[in-house]
């Protein structure tokens, strides 16, 4: 870390610089994206993690980061955009995270503070501020020539030089870790079984191995079987391919299943027609409110 006078200090374990937390839930799998996106940052200073909503890109980045943070000595700084509305203040939002007084121009004060460090910077939920992202990536690579940049973003940003990876669903068995791992935060006892194991997998599939629509399911195993839930699912909606949750996303559904009335949203899917409860409109998970990487 580099103190006021510009000089490294010797970080000690309990103080190693940067603002990554530790996220508190599991992670499941994702070896081959890892390996990817690792392969990528050796490569070059801008990749960016890409993929809908609710795909994983966020954890997956978090994972990355924090697998590779013993190569930034002067840190892994977390970025979360998801609350930025103007792109005018991308850099200032990285210059609080990184602790650069502002001095003059943003963008100056932020090149400034960065020339020379050796670190990461992770700047999550980029794809509502692409323009404004973008000429912050590009000033910060410029300038700061040790700075390696690890965007997530539903879209790429653009910039020149950047590496893109899109981050697929979940293999099947990785799914079916992930609800398992789940549904056992809201069912402690919950158990893989001969009973339930089909429907689980057949709800993984039909979820295509969107990690957040996992997560949404395996919670209401509070109130539902694997087995009731997916039939709910499957006769209850209007849309055979739609994941039941509530529209805020913050917290688990609550389904009516005796009437199926529930409400939906869904990923992309020619199945679901203009105007029905899961209108390709509202196609991708929507954002949710999300202050630091230890909530992933
Ligand atoms: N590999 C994984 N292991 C465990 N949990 C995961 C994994 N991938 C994603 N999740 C969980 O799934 C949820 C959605 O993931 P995440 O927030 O990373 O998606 P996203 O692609 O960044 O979505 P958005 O575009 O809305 O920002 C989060 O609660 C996250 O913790
Ligand atoms: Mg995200």
């Amino acid at each position: 870390m580099r103190g006021s006078t510009g000089e490294h200090t010797v970080a000690s374990p309990a103080r190693v610089p940067g603002n990554l937390v530790a996220p508190l839930t599991s992670f499941v799998g994702r070896h081959t994206e890892i390996e990817a996106a690792a392969g990528l940052l050796e490569r070059h200073r801008l990749v960016t993690l890409t993929g809908p909503g609710g795909a994983g890109k966020t954890r997956l980045a978090a994972q990355v980061a924090a697998d590779r943070s013993d190569r930034y000595p002067d840190g892994v700084w977390w970025v979360d955009l998801a609350t930025v509305s103007d792109g005018t203040a991308v850099a200032e939002t990285v210059a609080e995270a990184v602790g650069a007084p502002i001095v003059g121009g943003r963008v100056h004060a932020l090149r400034n503070h960065l020339a020379g460090w050796r670190s990461l910077l992770c700047l999550d939920n980029a794809e509502h501020l692409l323009d404004g992202v973008a000429s912050t990536v590009e000033a910060v690579l410029h300038g700061c020539a040790q700075v390696s940049v690890l965007v997530t973003s539903r879209e790429p940003l653009g910039v020149p030089g950047e590496a893109v990876l899109g981050v697929p669903p979940l293999s099947d068995d990785d799914a079916l870790s992930l609800f398992v791992d789940r549904a056992r935060l809201v069912q402690p006892s919950f158990a893989l079984d001969e009973s339930n194991t089909a429907a689980i997998r057949s709800i993984a599939a039909h979820l295509d191995g969107i990690p957040l629509a996992l997560e949404l399911a395996a919670a209401w195993l509070r109130t539902l079987t694997p087995g009731r839930w997916r039939r709910v699912w499957t006769t209850g909606s209007r849309c055979s391919s739609a994941v039941p949750v509530a529209h805020s996303g913050a917290s688990a559904p609550s389904p009516d299943p005796s009437t199926g009335a529930t409400r939906c949203w869904t990923r992309p899917t020619a199945s679901c027609s203009a105007g029905s409860p899961c209108s390709p409109g509202r196609s991708v998970l929507p954002r949710r409110g999300r202050s630091a990487p230890g909530e992933r």
